[in-house]
Order: structure tokens, then C-alpha cells, then sequence
């Protein structure tokens, strides 16, 4: 659909911002919807970040999702910030209100949250500890997402151990942080384990975890989704455990947006997966 003169605008801001899949996803559902609106892909270099999302809102923008590098500093540019994106220390998504301030948002956990019941359903918080790999943001929006969902605890491990120290005082309690050396012993009665390193990417090695002493019942999330099977999630296949891909994150951590933007609540389907799986 041509967006017309009254069109309702959106996008992502990044540098660069071609690796972003957002621009495909939002266009997917503005279609299948029939959505009069546009949703863009912004170039925007770090020195003028904080003046290219000011001007978004007053060139009529509704929303702007943040991606690399600009995710931290984007917690200083917006007027308000959700608890999420403050806990996090870092801004996903960006709306502009009707008096033109800015709002942030960070909506990772929740897409994390949201895919893993979905393709989980019988996993629950109560069921054990969780064993998160990996202290960057992404872990940091995950471990948030685990402590607030009940998880009793919720053990960090992480090559650079300050890394996952600094995750612990910033969460506090049902964070336990483990050494790297001691992360397959970790998996033992977990009923949770995500990989929210880069490792296991495309062109990146497997992640160097062993998972044959983790229980049958536990889940296995890998945050990576490029490619959507990564060596962890084979191995977990293989040894019967439920594997979530990434990709469901992805498209879950947009589902907030769309609606706040464009109206409607959008819906995770099969062939919006096989889309995106195909252009990654
Ligand atoms: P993001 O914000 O997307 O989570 P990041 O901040 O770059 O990304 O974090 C990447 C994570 O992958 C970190 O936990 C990193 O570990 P370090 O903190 O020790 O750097 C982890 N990582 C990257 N390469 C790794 C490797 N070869 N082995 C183990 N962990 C690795």
C-alpha cells in the first residue's frame, strides 16, 4: 500500500541499520493489516543521535525503535522512561506522545518472555533456577524479565565475570552470579537455559556449553537467529529437550510497538517467521 499524505510514520534508527530486520517485519504486518503507514530504516550517526530523534517527533513521526549503537544513550535523550528501559539501562523503542515528549520503552524482555510461553507453555517460573550465558544487554533485559516473573534464582555466567557482577547489583536478588568455569555445573537442576552470547551466530563458533547433564524437562533459548538453528538448539533437539529460537524474541519485542503506533495488535504467525527466517 502507497502510504497517502495522512499515513502514520515509524522506524528504527541505528548505525548502520541495514543488518535491521524491523523494516520487514513492521512492513509485513502494516500490509497484512492494510495499514496506512510507513515504517523506515534511519541511517543516523552517533554524534547526531539525540538531535535525529527529537526531529523524528516534530517531522510527525509516532515511533522510533532504537537499535545499535544508540540503545543506552537513547535513555538520555527521551523526556520519560519505562521501569524496563530504567532497570536495563537502555531504550528499544521510542514513542512520541501527543505533546511531543518522548517516551522509552524496552520491550527485549518482554518479547523474550512472550515467545518463550509460547513455545514453552509448560515451563513455569516456579519450576527451578534459570541459567542465563552472557551479561551484555540482552542479558540484562532477560535476567530483568526472569526475576520479575518469579524465577528463584537466576544464575549469570559470563566469560568476563565484572560483566555479570555489574547485572547483578543492577537487579539484585534472585541473581546469583557463577563463574565461566563452573557453567556447565550450573545447568544441573536448572529448568531454564538461555544463550544470550553472540556465540553460535553465523560466522561466530558454537557456544562452548556442554548440555548433557541438564534435565530432559528443561527448555533451552538460544537468543541468536541467525542461523535459526544454532549447534546449542541442535544439541538440545537431539537430547529431547524443548529448543525456543530467537526469533521469536525478535518478533514478539515489536508486538508493543505496532499496537502503540499503528493501531493493532499484531499477530506472531508461521508465515511472518518463514519471512523473515528467509531475508536474515
Ligand atoms: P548484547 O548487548 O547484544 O547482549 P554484547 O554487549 O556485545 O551484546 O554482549 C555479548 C555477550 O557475548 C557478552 O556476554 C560476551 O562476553 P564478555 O562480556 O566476556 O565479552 C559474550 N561473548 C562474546 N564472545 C564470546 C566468546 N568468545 N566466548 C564467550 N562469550 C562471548
Amino acid at each position: 500500500m502507497i502510504p497517502s499524505g495522512q499515513a502514520k510514520l515509524a522506524g528504527v534508527m541505528g548505525w548502520p541499520v541495514g543488518h535491521s530486520c524491523s523494516p520487514r517485519l513492521f512492513g509485513y504486518w502494516l500490509d497484512k493489516y492494510g495499514i496506512d503507514g510507513a515504517y523506515v530504516p534511519l541511517a543516523v550517526e552517533p554524534r547526531h543521535f539525540g538531535q535525529a530523534l527529537r526531529t523524528s517527533a516534530v517531522m510527525g513521526f509516532r515511533g522510533i525503535n532504537i537499535t545499535v549503537p544508540h540503545k543506552t544513550v537513547a535513555l538520555g535523550v527521551v523526556d520519560e522512561a519505562d521501569e524496563a528501559a530504567r532497570r536495563i539501562g537502555a531504550v528499544n523503542a521510542v514513542t512520541v506522545r501527543d505533546d511531543g515528549s518522548l517516551w522509552g520503552a524496552n520491550t527485549d524482555g518482554f518479547g523474550f518472555m512472550a515467545h518463550l510461553r509460547a513455545r514453552a507453555p509448560r515451563w513455569r517460573a516456579a519450576h527451578g533456577p534459570a541459567v542465563v550465558i552472557g551479561a551484555g544487554g540482552a542479558s540484562r533485559a532477560i535476567c530483568a524479565a526472569l526475576c520479575d516473573a518469579g524465577v528463584p534464582e537466576v544464575r549469570i555466567v559470563n566469560r568476563t565475570v565484572a560483566r555479570a557482577e555489574a547485572v547483578a547489583i543492577a537487579l539484585g536478588d534472585p541473581i546469583k552470579v557463577m563463574p565461566w568455569i563452573a557453567r556447565t555445573s550450573a545447568l544441573e537442576d536448572a529448568s531454564l537455559v538461555v544463550n544470550a552470547t553472540t556465540q553460535g551466530m553465523a560466522k561466530e563458533p558454537a557456544l562452548d556449553l556442554d548440555i548433557a547433564g541438564l534435565g530432559k524437562d528443561a527448555v533451552v533459548y538460544d537468543i541468536v537467529y541467525a542461523p535459526l538453528e544454532t549447534p546449542l538448539l541442535r544439541a538440545a533437539r537431539a537430547a529431547g529437550n524443548v529448543a525456543v529460537d530467537g526469533l521469536g524474541m525478535l518478533i514478539h519485542q515489536a508486538c508493543p510497538s505496532f499496537k502503540a503506533w499503528f493501531g493493532v495488535e499484531p499477530d506472531v504467525d508461521e508465515n511472518l517467521r518463514h519471512d523473515l527466517a528467509q531475508n536474515i
